[in-house]
This record gives structure tokens, sequence and C-alpha cells, in this order.
């Protein structure tokens, strides 16, 4: 008896060893993309969520591959604003010390975005003042508990219709409420509160030139034009690998931002596949992340590109698109993509003078 159990133990243990070696079988070796992209003096960030600091893939992959992270969710107004003097800091303060312990620079996401209004903000039927008087406490406050650890913050997010107009009515509780003032508001109270971060507008949708772009370059430009302290354009980039951007006109588009004198960033990159991803898609999926990597390291004033999410196993995407999935660098297992070696050989092309 006493046998069997013992070789029935042994086997399980076996098992537990296959299984555990299955988990990553291709650990890349160095160098790792962050030195890389270190060279080109390019910040190279994954998105975070509180839930995959239990996560040993991310654990061990996002600090040896990356030098900076996105709070995913955690820091996003419906998260953290419990009532108008009510906060829970509790996720972002242990991200943030996480990443600080692992030598990380940390992207504070978002303080104004319709699609995370705190609820009971949206159920109590403030006034315009009252509505701009809580999101003045509400900048103040969390800017300024992060203030001088944060390198930047996506202070509005998602401001602009698909026709690159602002939001209006229904599409927005912050334009509904207050008109297009918030924005420039926001901006001024992330600044008083903390001089030194920078401060960004974030979008999707405006990548390449096209309306939506055309719209926001206006925004920026009027922005800049009333002193409103704004430093940056964030580009999402949730794109498919069905039909990738024109980069010719990415390029174009990056560079009249960069006109202006502002930092454009890639923030939220992603390049997803519908249905189960062929060795063909995965290839071309790696070119299309090395198109964008190839613009970030040859441009001035592109300062960061930002995946959103280690790998496979931790990303949106299957959840906010049905059938679509791999979109990452890193597949479910952590095992590095062919995604993952075109950026790398981008990054590891000699560095060039940016233009
Ligand atoms: C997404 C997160 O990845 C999800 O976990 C969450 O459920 C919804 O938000 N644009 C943004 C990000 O600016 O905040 C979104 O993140 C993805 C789209």
């Amino acid at each position: 008896m006493k046998r069997i159990i013992r070789s029935v133990l042994v086997v399980f243990l076996i098992f537990v060893g296959a299984l555990s070696f299955a988990q990553e079988t291709a650990a890349p070796a160095p160098p790792y993309l962050r030195d890389l992209a270190a060279k080109h003096h390019l910040l190279l960030g994954t998105s975070i969520q509180r839930g995959g600091l239990n996560n040993p893939g991310v654990l061990r992959t996002a600090p040896r591959e990356f030098d900076a992270f996105t709070i995913e969710n955690e820091l996003k107004p419906a998260s953290i604003s419990g009532g108008p003097d009510s906060y829970f800091f509790y996720a972002p303060d242990y991200m943030i010390k996480w990443g600080e312990e692992h030598g990380m620079q940390i992207r504070g996401h978002t303080l104004v975005w319709h699609r995370s209004v705190p609820n009971w903000l949206l159920k109590a039927n403030l006034k315009k003042d009252q509505i701009l008087a809580f999101l003045h406490d509400y900048i103040t406050t969390v800017v300024g508990r992060y203030k001088g650890r944060l390198y930047a913050w996506d202070v509005v997010n998602e401001v602009l219709d698909e026709q690159g107009r602002l939001r209006q009515g229904k599409s927005s509780f912050w334009a509904k409420n207050c008109g297009d003032v918030y924005i420039e508001d926001a901006f001024r109270w992330a600044r008083a509160a903390d001089s030194k971060v920078r401060l960004f507008i974030n979008d999707y949708g405006v990548v390449t030139v096209n309306a939506k772009s055309n719209g926001l370059y206006a925004l920026v430009k009027r922005l800049l034009a009333r002193h409103v302290p704004i430093d940056g354009v964030g580009f999402q980039c949730h794109v498919t690998e069905q039909s990738p951007p024109n980069f010719k006109s990415v390029a174009e588009n990056i560079r009249r931002f960069t006109a202006l004198g502002l930092e454009v960033q890639i923030t939220e990159l992603d390049v997803r596949i519908k249905d189960k991803a062929t060795p063909k898609q995965l290839e071309h999926q790696g070119d299309i992340y090395a198109g964008f990597f190839r613009l970030a390291v040859t441009m001035r004033g592109v300062t960061g590109v930002t995946l959103w999410g280690v790998s496979d196993a931790v990303s949106w995407i299957p959840g906010a698109f049905p059938g679509f999935d791999s979109a990452l660098l890193f597949d479910d297992r952590f095992n590095p993509k062919p995604a993952y070696f075109a950026v790398k050989k981008v990054l590891a092309e000699s560095v060039l003078k940016k233009k």
C-alpha cells in the first residue's frame, strides 16, 4: 500500500514538475527590451493591474522587460472615489510602491474620463459649480498624493467623438454638465498639484491623420494658445492585425504634434488577432509592432511606448472584443511571441540621430 502511495506521489510530482515547466518554455535571454529601448532614450512601458502583481508571470516578466508601467485601472476615478471626501488608495499605493522597488517609472491613468465617473457622482444631481468644485478637490488630492512619484498623468482621456469634435451631451457626463471648460481646468489643477509631472491628453483613433486626429490637433493648438499646461499627446493604438494603420500617415501625424513642441507617446499599444492566431498572423503582427517601434526610435519627440498588458494571459482584449485575442508580445504562458523578437530586432538596431 505504502509503495502504491509513494509511486502515485512520484507520478504526481513529475506531473506538477512538467506543468510548471510548461508554464514558460523559452524565457528570453538578455539583452531585454528595456535595456535596448533605453539606448534610444525611449521609455518602454506595459500596463499592469493590481491582480497582475499576484501573477508570477507578470512579476517575473514586467520588471525584466519594461522600465515603466501604467496603472491600468486602479487610478481611474470610479475605482478610487467613494464620495466627495472618500478615497480608496490602497491598490494604487501598493502598485506604486512595487514599481518604485523595481526601478520602474509609473504613469497615472486617468483623471477625467467619461467612462469612469464615480457612481455616487452620477447619482448626486449636482450643479455645474459643485461638480467642478469636486473635480478640483479630486485632482488636487490625487495628483498631490503621488506628487514626484509618477512621470506622467493622462489628465483627460477620450474627450473627442469620432468626428474629432469635443464630446457633447449624453456622450460625456463632464461635457453635459460642465461644458468644455473642464478640460482646461483639469490641466491647470493637475499642474498646480505637481509642478513637474508631465501632463498628457490621451485618445484612441488618432494615430493617423484623420478627422478625429485633426480635431485633436485643433484642440491641442487651442489649449496651447491659452497657455494650458499640456506636455504631451498619447495615442492609445488598440489596433487589429487585419487592418493596421498606414505608417506613413502615422509618421506625418506624429510630426505635426511634435512640431508644436509636445512629446508624443504610444500609450496603450496592442495588436489583436481574430480567432485562433495562425503562425502567419503572428509574423504579421510582429511586422506591425516593428512598424510602431521603428517610428518610435527614429522620430524626435516620441518619448515612450507602452504595451497594454504584459502578456495574453492578462490582456483586456478577449473581454472587450469577443473573438479576438493574442494581442501582446508574450503568450498566455509568458513565452515570447514572434512580435517580441520583431520588437527586439528594431530596438537592437544602431541608435540613429532622431529626426
Ligand atoms: C481598460 C482596461 O484594460 C480594462 O481592464 C478595464 O476593464 C476597462 O478599461 N482605453 C483606455 C483604458 O484608456 O483605460 C482602457 O483600459 C482601454 C481603452
